[in-house]
């Protein structure tokens, strides 16, 4: 198979995480004999430094002309100052549309290993696993009218929530399928008590239910959410939800898995997919070679599953994370000791392990 892949490190720890990711996939093109095809391209503070852009042209460019993208993370405290399109989020923003990416595939798993890394009590996150699927070009992200105004002393601000029935249509049918793969159940998650957009919401989500049969649908509130999430995480399967809700329960489904740094996420249903982890560039311990490059990792998986077809590649990535995970290794992020290891040497472990799995299939086909 012959994929090109725009590789966008960016900001803060993005660099770090991102080449390890970049091993990973190296490491499965070598084994099974495919063209994997990397280009390396500016976003977010990096692109602002280097063509005054977040997102530059050329790295919009060759995204385009990709089979998929693998994007590390942007924000930088220098750029923070910048105002509209000028900040780094707005080039990830602006990426994320012009790629078409509507429904944001975020899973949250409690590996056995790091169950109790957790803060919450090891019974309650044990076994949680759970799949949120964000709506990714919506709601207040991108709903105009947005504005701050000054009228003489007094500043007003304004975002848009809107969503039409098609955009909702359109990433529910993504969590319905999502769910026909794994635990048969979705919770839609809105305020339906409150906003019209989330009335919406429920009305469409009930409306294509019936197409799936086999798949239970609750409707959660999500303040609701928000709370059985860290007290009852077992009682989901699939989450489904507007842009702004799942940013923010996403989040908080990360305390399931022991760290923000495990999770990897897929945006799909555009032209070309997109795969970044969903913690942030972290600036902080950026370049001292700490970062956890697990949300990385996992998200080459997810780009292995999605956008190239290899979901074979992809479980044995997933199986070489766990190994590693099982072997007690950790980075910083993941355990209080002194005994931790850096970014480098968990892309080491993990790329070991996979070549390990791959030495065994050899055998096992040989016999
Ligand atoms: C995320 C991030 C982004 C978002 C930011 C960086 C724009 O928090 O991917 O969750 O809000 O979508
Ligand atoms: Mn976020």
């Amino acid at each position: 198979m012959n994929l090109k892949i725009a590789v966008l490190p960016g900001d803060g720890v993005g660099d770090e995480v991102t080449a390890q990711a970049v091993r990973v996939l190296q490491t499965i093109a070598q084994h099974e004999n495919h063209q994997f095809e990397f280009t390396e391209m500016p976003i977010g503070g990096v692109g602002i430094t280097k063509k005054n852009s977040p997102l530059p042209d050329e790295t919009l460019e060759v995204c385009l002309n990709s089979d998929a993208v693998l994007l590390g993370a942007v924000g930088a405290p220098e750029f923070d100052h910048l105002k509209g399109e000028m900040r780094c989020e707005a080039g990830l923003l602006k990426l994320r549309k012009r790629l078409g990416a509507f429904a944001n595939l975020r899973p949250s798993v409690c590996y056995e290993a790091l169950a109790d890394c957790s803060p919450l009590k090891t019974e309650i996150v044990a076994g949680a696993d759970i799949l949120i699927v964000r709506e990714l070009l919506g709601g207040l992200y991108f709903g105009e009218p947005r504005q701050i105004e000054t009228n003489g002393a007094n500043r007003e601000a304004y975002n848009t929530m809107r969503y039409s029935a098609a955009e909702i249509e359109r990433v529910a049918r993504v969590a319905f399928e999502a769910a026909q793969t794994r635990g048969k159940k979705v919770t839609s998650v809105d305020k339906a008590n409150v906003l019209e957009t989330s009335q919406l919401w429920r009305e469409t989500v009930n409306k294509i239910a019936p197409e799936y049969p086999e798949i239970t649908v609750e409707h959660l509130y999500v303040d609701a959410c928000a709370m059985a999430l860290v007290t009852n995480p077992k009682r989901f399967d699939v989450i489904l939800t507007e842009n702004l809700f799942g940013d923010i329960l996403s989040d908080e489904a990360a305390v399931l898995t022991g760290s923000l740094g495990m999770l990897g996420s897929a945006s799909i249903g555009g032209a070309v997919g997109l795969y970044e982890p969903v913690h942030g560039s972290a600036p902080d311990i950026a370049g001292k070679n700490i970062a956890n490059p697990i949300g990385a990792i996992a998200s080459a998986a997810m780009l292995l599953r999605y956008s190239a077809q290899l979901e074979k590649s992809a479980q044995n990535v997933e199986s070489a994370i766990v190994k590693v995970l099982s072997n007690g290794h950790r980075t910083a992020d993941l355990s209080k000791s002194n005994n931790t290891i850096g970014t480098s040497e968990m892309g080491d472990l993990i790329v070991e392990n996979l070549e390990e799995i791959y030495k065994a299939n050899r055998a096992f086909s040989a016999t």
